[in-house]
């Protein structure tokens, strides 16, 4: 595509957009409600809501201000976080899955479920049942978008054999398809906060509220994979803010939403970026469009290094202009996309988003997050300092010795709460462990726990990146993690 159809494109794309959202309009915009003393006690008094699979009771909309808190907690039925999740109470609360996104650059409009698909959306527009709740039937499980191998591998489409070998699999597609579901359905959530003047440390402890709340999480067999990536502008990736962070949202940055929910350990690792400013869309369109192109490139037997050839091409077709300064954009040579095991979310082989001589083949049964990251600055990143992503060595065990106190009983927090998934300091303290600093320090040097510090391009670029978690199924790609919205 040149850039005269490109922009083109795009201008269509946005002003189907805007028809949509004149079409409907439901955006729900979160309130700062301040906390009244009296909430423990109406808890206390409210019995448990029963399950109510099919009936959606519209919100008392006749309530006045000093009752508010009574219909919150009457809607958010069995909902341990809803302290944390609060929603405008005018919001009438509906089956409907329609969701404007019409504010955020590239990132498409979720539609309404029609007749044939209604049957995998049980969800209500604000979310108010886990996913237990909508799918006690794994038969039910939204299945992500299947794609053929190609040329090459066309044949295992219709052989036998690989349709026999897909039973071995049920187990790893069940939970991804799970895992994904959740993923949609905080992002669908997520996607209504982003707006400009947001703080992003409030945003991510609603995400987190949001996804404790949909998967169930508890104890180490479901809930976040790693934290919540919101990396600004140059910052291309593991970027979560820690506490006492301010930093807000604003109309000229370029946000990658980057997090990760699993369903016991099966991981979906997707991200999409945030623009409120149209003059980035060709550097999110190079993101995407180059994730899209890696996830038709990607097959059993194909070469790591030629998927790397496939994104480079994509990405470096396109240019962008900044302040009346034209840039070529810039695939980054050292991000990679990464197979993905239990627990693990990067799994041992790495996509390159560059050309290499890399001969590795991808296999059969390989799960991948194909990501890709298009950058105006030099296409490099630098770790650079304010840590916030930490993971355990994975050979690191339980019965490694250490002998200082407080790293000891720091590391078997650690191993307990997150075994071998990433984790921010914010999660130490939210689940009660204080004056974690110089322990957490010494876990680092020694190696017990690794640090992945902030990675960004030069200052003043900016790095847009699109990420998808699929399966190299023995027939068939199985694309788990796409949506509506991209
Ligand atoms: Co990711
Ligand atoms: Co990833």
């Amino acid at each position: 595509m040149d850039i005269d159809d490109l922009v083109n494109f795009i201008n269509e794309d946005t002003d189907s957009k805007k028809k949509k959202s004149k079409k409907k309009k439901q955006q729900q915009q979160q309130q700062e409600q301040p906390q009244p003393q009296t909430e423990e006690t109406n808890k206390e008094q409210q019995p448990p809501q029963p399950k109510q699979e099919d009936t959606i009771k519209p919100p008392n909309k006749t309530n006045t201000n000093n009752t508010t808190t009574n219909t919150q907690s009457e809607w958010i039925r069995d909902n341990p976080y809803k302290d944390l999740i609060k929603y405008d109470s005018s919001i009438e609360i509906t089956s409907s899955r329609f969701q404007d996104n019409s504010h955020l650059r590239l990132i498409n409009n979720w539609n309404e479920v029609n007749e044939t698909t209604s049957s995998s959306w049980k969800q209500t527009n604000y979310p108010t049942y886990s996913l237990d709740e909508q799918y006690s039937n794994n038969n039910e499980l939204p299945i992500g978008s299947i794609i053929e191998y190609g040329e090459k591998g066309i044949w295992r489409s219709t052989s036998l054999e690989k349709k026999q070998l897909e039973n071995d699999y049920t187990k790893q597609l069940i939970n991804m398809r799970k895992s994904a579901e959740c993923h949609r359905q905080i992002r669908k959530y997520a996607q209504t906060l982003l707006k400009p003047g947001i703080k992003l440390i409030d945003f991510c402890v609603k995400l987190e509220t949001m996804l404790k709340f949909i998967t169930n999480a508890e104890g180490t067999n479901y809930g976040q994979a790693f934290p919540t990536g919101c990396s600004l502008n140059n910052v291309a990736a593991h970027y979560t803010p820690n506490t006492g962070d301010n930093t807000v949202l604003d109309y000229n940055d370029v946000c990658k939403i980057d997090f990760g929910t699993h369903i016991n350990g099966y991981i979906i690792d997707s991200a999409f970026t945030v623009a409120f400013n149209p003059i980035y869309d060709n550097l999110l369109m190079a993101s995407k469009e180059a994730t899209n192109a890696g996830i038709k490139a990607a097959g059993i037997d194909m070469r790591l290094g030629d998927i790397g050839a496939v994104i480079q091409e994509v990405i470096e077709s396109y240019e962008i202009e900044l302040n009346g300064k034209v840039h070529k954009i810039k695939p980054v040579k050292n991000l990679c996309g990464h197979t993905m095991l239990p627990y693990r979310v990067h799994g041992g082989k790495s996509v390159p988003n560059v050309k290499s001589d890399d001969m590795t083949k991808m296999e059969e049964g390989e799960m991948y997050a194909i990501e890709t990251f298009a950058s105006t600055g030099k296409g490099f990143v630098k770790e650079t300092k304010n840590w916030s992503h930490y993971m355990k060595n994975p050979f690191a065990t339980r019965n490694t010795k250490i002998k200082s106190e407080q790293p000891k009983a720091l590391f078997r927090f650690i191993d307990k709460h997150f075994t071998t998934l990433a984790f921010c300091p914010r999660w130490i303290e939210e689940k009660g462990f204080n004056n974690y600093a110089k322990a957490l320090k010494y876990l680092c040097n020694a190696d017990l726990v690794e640090p992945y510090p902030p990675l960004a391009d030069v200052e003043g670029s900016y790095v847009a990146q699109f990420e998808h978690s699929l399966m190299l199924r023995p027939t068939c790609k199985e694309v788990f993690s796409v949506g509506d919205d991209y």
